[in-house]
């Protein structure tokens, strides 16, 4: 198995140097390497605290709560304390923990919240505003993941984030891109436009300090107090007090009654590697299921994005998105098939229906037509020198979430309410077409598309029984996720694939241009060079059609870790789409 594995790989980097001379440099910078330690994640600041946290002796998970905390202040537009996300933990010595701190529906919310008299879904209700907000779980999920799996103190990691909070850091670029993106909304709400816009007034510039006093202050009651700051105490008085007096339906029962319940990871065997990943309600079935499809599908020899090897991964997508679309939902309310949506046999089923030259019309799989797709979320990797490895994607959906601060607390709320069926067979922002597996239900968490995950070397009870394979069991390859709504699952497919099947290095398999098809809409997104005009011919004869990005997809960044299994040298690849990331090892 393992000299099959070596071979195969041999042959996938031969024909990967091939395939990457013909795409632009970008694809050949080579990945940051590090001994003891690695992070990467989408804001540079935050890959800095992070690794601080690693050289002071600190584990991955706390190097991952403080970089949970960082980002809030360093990306206010999708690192965040008012929203929710997952945590994955591999632990060198004990078992793969997922953390579940996805937002909860308030109770008061009802199926039907976002729809008029008439049953029609009403533009923004469930993207803009206080109605729009489900009770944020990031802060309960990270103290919660510090104080079972960590060794620091929340202060210690806390400190950082307040400390660039309350003196500000210096806006570059990208940060100016993302908050010059929404002057016009900040300006409508003076408690907002007097954090995030100049004088109150104008867009940041380039070099300009950001200052966040209120929101130091919110972080410094939770260093002090702890999650009960936030569930039970001021903050959560403030955030309701602002729901009731501008149109939403949180109450303090919301917040006392939210709890990050904690599981075992999803596990599918992969080519022999076991890929831990995010059980509803999130996004990793939708990765398993793809990848038991085009598990058999010999990918590597049928060429990297030629026709033959990108028809088996689009018709994966589409069988797999419908399912998801169908029968997942939070599974505190929802039966989720997932012995057999995750079944081999199951992917056999599906494989024998795919047609080896015609794309199956959407039609067919999913049960009816949706509008185009709308586009965050922020996902972070880090592996400590022990073995350890955190995967996080969190996130307050949109760029800046539902748009509103409360009060004086200086951090956006989220618009996750959005990813439940407002309407069953009505898209959602990410043009997903959903059913009433997904409905709005008091406490409910909406059905997420993140999915971070964690292969490690070898799949239990796979082994050939071989001295050196049997070490390396169980060890970390590859710490991976992204955001980008419902191009995350398909983002972790081609990242994962790109390293396994195509023998690509993990700044490589990361910036490589990638593909998105989720059948509905009909259309398979392609970023810049994802696609040789041979392959797009080819795939558009067997009725395939395609949408071109002008540029690669700014709302995916799969920050990701690669662990060399013979040197267990850490290689960190911050994703070129999120510029101001950074890959820091040492
Ligand atoms: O949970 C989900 O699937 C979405 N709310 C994630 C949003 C997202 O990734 C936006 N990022 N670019």
């Amino acid at each position: 198995m393992r000299r099959w594995l070596l071979v195969s790989a041999a042959i996938a980097t031969f024909i990967t140097s091939i395939v990457m001379s013909f795409y632009p440099s970008y694809a050949s910078i080579p990945p940051a390497s590090g001994k003891n330690g690695m992070v990467v994640t989408d804001q540079h600041i935050a890959s800095e605290v992070g690794l601080q946290i690693l050289k002071a002796g600190g584990n991955a998970v706390d190097a991952a709560v403080a970089v949970g905390y960082a980002l809030a202040v360093v990306q206010p537009c999708c690192g965040n304390i008012g929203g929710g996300g997952f945590m994955l933990i591999h632990q060198a010595k004990g078992a793969d923990i997922f953390i579940d701190f996805r937002e909860k529906a308030p109770l008061a919310a009802s199926p039907s919240m976002y729809q008029d008299k008439l049953g029609n879904v009403i533009p923004g209700l469930s993207t803009k505003g206080y109605l729009a907000v489900g009770v944020p779980g990031t802060v309960m999920g990270l103290n919660q993941a510090l104080s079972e799996y960590g060794t620091m103190g929340l202060k210690q990691v806390m400190a950082p984030a307040i400390e660039v909070a309350e003196k500000g850091f210096v806006l570059q670029t990208q940060d100016v891109k993302f908050l010059s993106s929404k002057t016009k909304e900040f300006q409508e709400q003076p408690n907002v436009a007097a954090i995030f816009l100049k004088d109150g007034k104008t867009p940041h510039q380039v070099g300009d300090r950001l200052v966040q006093k209120n929101l130091a202050d919110t972080l410094n009651l939770i260093a002090q107090q702890g999650a009960d700051a936030f569930y039970k105490g001021a903050i959560a008085d403030e955030i309701v007090k602002a729901s009731s007096q501008h149109g939403g339906i949180l109450s303090k029962q919301d917040f006392i009654k939210y709890t990050a319940p904690q599981t075992s990871p999803l596990s599918c065997n992969y080519r022999g590697y076991e890929v831990m990943t995010a059980p509803p309600p999130g996004g990793g079935t939708t990765l398993c299921e793809m990848q038991n499809i085009v598990d058999g599908y010999p990918l590597g020899k049928l060429g990297f994005h030629s026709a033959a090897s990108l028809h088996p991964m689009l018709e994966a997508m589409l069988y797999a998105y419908a399912d998801r679309n169908k029968y997942l939902g939070d599974p505190a309310f929802v039966k989720n098939p997932l012995q057999r949506l995750l079944s081999k046999q199951y992917a056999t089923q599906i494989r024998a229906q795919i047609s080896p030259n015609r794309a199956t019309p959407p039609q067919q799989v999913y049960p009816s037509i949706a509008s185009p797709e709308g586009t965050h979320t922020t996902h972070y990797s880090i592996a400590d020198s022990q073995g350890n490895a955190v995967a996080v994607t969190y996130t307050i959906n949109y760029y800046f979430g539902a748009g509103v601060i409360a009060g004086n607390t200086g951090f956006f709320l989220n618009n996750e309410m959005d990813d439940f069926t407002s309407k069953p067979g009505v898209p959602n922002s990410f043009g997903l077409v959903q059913g009433t597996a997904n409905a709005i239900t008091p406490g409910k968490r909406p059905l997420s598309s993140m999915s971070p995950t964690i292969v490690t070397q070898g799949f239990a009870g796979a082994s050939s029984g071989d001295f050196l394979e049997q070490a390396q069991n169980g060890k970390v390859f590859i710490v991976t996720g992204s955001p980008g709504g419902s191009t995350i699952t398909t983002t972790v497919l081609q990242v994962i694939s790109n390293v396994i099947d195509y023998g690509m290095n993990i700044e490589q398999a990361v910036n490589t241009p990638r593909i998105h098809y989720q059948g509905l809409p009909n259309v398979v997104v392609i970023e810049p060079n994802a696609l040789s005009t041979t392959a797009e011919s080819n795939l558009s004869q067997m009725g395939y059609k395609f949408k071109q990005l002008q540029s690669l997809n700014s709302g995916q960044g799969a920050e990701s870790i690669l662990v060399n299994p013979e040197t267990k040298l850490l290689y960190g690849a911050n994703d070129i789409r999120r510029p101001a990331g950074a890959a820091l090892g040492y």
